[in-house]
């Protein structure tokens, strides 16, 4: 199985992520390829969009076998009386995927490792799956997380991607299980993409700027 992941960041309007997604799935409808790959368990896509268009996406896909939803943050709180914080509860049902750790969180919004393992904590406690970021060995990865993607910060919307070589080293200094899902982040795109899914030990991809356009990402699913 490889994952793809589409971390659209703070981007897209509701009439954008409608056109986008209705492009998606129509490429996805006329590659039988693809189709089968996701039919058959090998391909599974997360599509990480904005908060407001987690509802909306996910009529649209409903139905879609290995298309899943995930957001780009789950708060440290439960639900209650906290303006503005989206917690577990309130996304139990609506995604399946979280993306916790992103280091643009951990850099301008100064998110600790202690709030990134209460995340992975709150998330799975409704079950919702966390795909968990790490910049480098540096970064602890806390208990129970079975998805990692190794992202160097220089990496992201530079154009600059790691080379495989580094991405591997990384993984095995990670000393995560062998079960753990590893993913690639960090400047993806549909030239660069066959480098990783051509290894073994990269289960799949973490994809910002390129996955804003649906034919970008699809191509990078196809790769
Ligand atoms: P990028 O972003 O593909 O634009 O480098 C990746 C990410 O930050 O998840």
């Amino acid at each position: 199985m490889k994952y793809f992941i589409a971390n659209w960041k703070a981007n897209k309007t509701k009439e954008e992520a409608d056109r986008w997604v209705d492009t998606f799935l129509t490429g996805i409808q006329s590659n039988s390829i693809l189709k089968n790959a996701l039919l058959e368990d090998s391909l599974r896509i997360i599509l990480c969009p904005p908060f407001p268009l987690l509802y909306p996406i996910s009529a649209k896909i409903s139905g879609y076998k290995n298309i899943y939803l995930g957001s780009q943050d789950v708060s440290v709180f439960d639900k209650g009386s906290l303006t503005g914080e989206v917690p577990a509860d309130l996304l139990k049902g609506v995604i399946q995927y979280v993306i916790i750790g992103h280091s643009e969180r951990r850099n301008l919004l100064h998110e600790t490792d202690a709030m990134l393992s209460k995340k992975v904590e709150k998330a799975k406690s409704v079950g919702i799956e966390p795909i968990f970021c790490v910049r480098g060995e540096q970064d602890m990865i806390p208990p129970g997380v079975r998805m990692v993607a190794y992202e160097p910060v220089w990496a992201i919307g530079t154009g600059k991607n790691d080379s495989l070589d580094e991405v591997l080293t990384t993984k095995q200094k990670l000393q995560s299980s062998p079960t753990t899902v590893f993913l690639y982040g960090g400047s993806v795109n549909e030239d660069n993409a066959k480098i990783y899914l051509s290894s073994e030990q990269i289960d799949g991809l973490l994809v910002g700027t390129a996955s804003l356009n649906p034919d970008h990402f699809l191509r990078i699913t196809t790769k």
